[in-house]
């Protein structure tokens, strides 16, 4: 089977299995994820919001144009990596995920990561970044690889400030692109 055709399975199955129901009611549709199944980084945001919710791709609003703004930066284009959330309907009004939202959409972010299997999984903002890497502050790790283990798999994964959070916050958004600018020398530390 093809990496699309797994992906497509799993994305059947969140339907199938009725992964929070109450967000799916609510939402226009799963938002799965978006880019090359073989991409080297795969990006996990928090949740679609509105335009991602009536597109069907994850960072497509005004945060997707700056991690796109970014990837440019680095001489990346979105089609050279593999965007998604840990939660995968749009939330009422785009409040936070809640804590067990994260928790029943964590299997099949792991399960995606598994056919995807990049070399770097860039984590934006602190609801994506918890289940990597627990009971870390992001004002603290942003920006520091860390080398983890979760299931059969090591994995590199760097912490980074959400775009949206950053697009609003100056001292953010510098912290954001400062680090942004490290993956293609961590990339190319990873394949040495
Ligand atoms: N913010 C996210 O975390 N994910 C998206 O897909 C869009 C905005």
């Amino acid at each position: 089977m093809s990496k699309v055709a797994e992906l497509q399975v799993i994305a059947d199955e969140i339907v199938k299995d009725k992964v929070c129901p109450e967000l799916a009611e609510g939402a226009a549709q799963l938002v799965f994820g978006d880019g090359s199944p073989d991409a080297d980084i795969v990006f996990i945001g928090e949740a679609p919001g509105k335009n991602e919710d009536e597109q069907g791709l994850p960072f497509v609003g005004a945060a997707g144009k700056f991690l796109g703004e970014m990837l440019q930066s680095v001489g990346l284009k979105r089609s050279d990596v593999y965007i998604t959330n840990i939660v995968k309907y749009r939330p009422p009004n785009n409040r936070d995920p809640e804590p067990e939202e994260k928790r029943a959409f964590w299997p099949y972010l792991v399960r995606q990561l598994d056919v995807i299997k990049p070399k770097l999984v860039v984590t934006l903002g602190r609801h994506s970044m918890e289940y990597f890497l627990p009971n870390q502050k992001i004002s603290v790790v942003h920006g520091e690889p860390k080398r983890i283990q979760f299931g059969e798999r090591k994995q590199v994964i760097l912490p980074l400030y959400h775009p949206a959070a950053a697009l609003y916050n100056g001292g953010q958004r510098q912290m954001l692109l400062d680090d942004f600018a490290k993956i293609p020398t961590l990339l190319k530390q990873i394949n040495e």
